[in-house]
């Protein structure tokens, strides 16, 4: 089987781009919103040091030394019951549910691209009208940018590693970083940017019970795209020889920084507009086109700047998302590329369109299960289970299933003492602190 390799630079562009994503700079401002600040953002910036750049190598490893698909590299590097490690590869399958809510949002980004033309809200409440009823009434709109998300990434998928998914990394990832950059070396020159320094970095601990902790430990996981083998999947097309250490720690890195600047920029354009931060998922939908209106024509900019930048940086994670079973089906089955990408783009195509329809005022109530509606079920069941289960099974994996020997050989050389270190971490202090989500979970879903 010839996989095509990535180059060193494309594969850092690469799983830079599936890492910084919607997470970043939808999600994360989002959540730190409504969880308070502060005490959110320590928990998540520690759970990313301690637990996520840990588990980023482990997953990088099984990759990097399996050379297949998730299935096949588990299969392959286990030394022993190959039988029974090759399921864990099929936590590949999280990535399409989560593709089910994601390329909604990337429809609604692409909607509001359009919007930054026609005209942009000139209120607040003018903001939430036009997002609600987006939302709640508006399935046309949805579904016609749901479907544009869901052809673009599967044609890009269809292009496979090299000129597909590499390809879109090197163009889109650069004019990201520039647009975030740009943005926020403007946030840095308004009095609202001091407000938004303390609301992020001034923990406030009675801000944070046990679910803005399982939020925070899940959303580590998310952002930087771990546990369900994207980053596995594009590390099987690795060069040899190369120095997973530092990959992972510019990834780490690169995907930390933006969630920071980003969440910076945004909070302080809403301070200085006098808009609250704790609007949920409408944050950058609703508070934020208002506040660039309130700008004048350099809002207006910016707010086609942030739409497209958010866009690029929800497709570069989306064909991450798809990439792993894509890989599979290839791997096992020797479908072709098109089949494959093209069934695995329908299954999250149309599971996404449940997912719209939860949101609907016609169709909620039929799509509301308990607590949550479908679409908020998804991203739940993905980001708080599946991802931190799939890290827990990689510790797991690579920590006490394979040998040291063989760790050592690939990582010793580029880690030098910290070696000790990073095994101690993945052995004990990933999995219990995973294990500690698993429990809290438990008290969030009132089991
Ligand atoms: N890391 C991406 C984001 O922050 C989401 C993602 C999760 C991508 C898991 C791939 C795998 O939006």
């Amino acid at each position: 089987m010839k996989i095509a390799r990535f180059s060193r630079v494309g594969f850092i562009l690469a799983a830079a781009g599936s890492a910084v994503g919607l997470g970043n700079i939808w999600k994360f401002p989002y959540i730190t919103g409504e969880n308070g600040g502060g005490a959110f953002v320590l928990v998540y910036l520690v759970t990313v040091l301690m637990v996520g750049f840990s588990i980023m190598i482990a997953e990088m490893l099984i990759g990097y030394l399996g050379r297949r698909d998730g299935v096949g590299s588990f299969e392959a590097i286990a030394p022993r019951n190959k039988d029974l490690w090759k399921y864990a590869g099929f936590m590949g399958l999280a990535g399409l549910f989560i593709m089910v809510f994601y390329s909604v949002v990337i429809g609604w980004i692409f909607h509001y691209i359009v919007v930054t033309f026609t005209g942009l809200p000139s209120s607040v409440s003018e903001a939430e009208t036009l997002f609600n009823t987006m939302l709640k009434e508006d399935i046309s709109t949805q579904l016609f940018y749901h479907t544009v998300a869901f052809l673009l990434i599967t044609s890009i998928v269809t292009r496979g590693i090299k000129g597909g998914i590499e390809r879109l990394n090197l163009f889109l990832m650069p004019i990201l970083f520039l647009i975030v950059g740009g943005m926020f070396l403007y946030a840095l020159t308004l009095d609202g940017f001091s407000q938004a320094w303390a609301f992020m970095f001034e923990p406030d601990w009675s801000k944070l019970d046990s679910d803005s902790f399982v939020t925070a430990v899940g959303h580590a996981f998310f952002t930087l795209s771990l546990g369900m083998g994207a980053i596995l999947t594009y590390s099987a097309s690795l060069p040899k020889n190369s120095d997973l250490v530092k990959s992972a720690l510019i990834v780490v890195a690169l995907d930390t920084g933006i969630a920071l600047v980003s969440g910076l920029m945004l909070f302080t354009f809403l301070f200085q507009y006098g808009a609250e931060p704790s609007a949920g998922p409408g944050l950058v939908f609703i508070s934020l086109p208002a506040v660039f209106y309130e700008m004048g024509a350099l809002g207006n900019f910016f707010a086609l700047m942030f739409f497209i930048a958010l866009a690029f940086a929800g497709l570069t994670s989306a064909v991450s998302l798809v990439e792993p079973m894509v890989q599979y089906l290839i791997d096992r089955f020797n479908m072709s590329r098109f089949k494959a990408s093209l069934s695995m783009g329908l299954f999250f195509y149309l599971f996404g369109i449940v997912a719209l329809l939860s949101n609907t005022t016609e169709f909620s109530e039929a799509l509301t299960f308990g607590s949550k509606n479908f679409f908020d079920w998804v991203d739940f069941l993905t980001a708080s289970i599946m991802l931190p289960l799939g890290g827990l099974i990689m510790a797991i994996f690579v920590g006490h299933v394979m040998e040291k020997e063989r760790l050592e050989s690939v990582l010793r050389p580029h880690f030098g003492p910290f070696f000790d270190l990073w095994y101690f971490s993945l052995r004990y202090i990933a999995p219990i602190a995973l294990f500690v989500v698993m429990l809290n979970l438990i008290g969030v879903l009132e089991l």
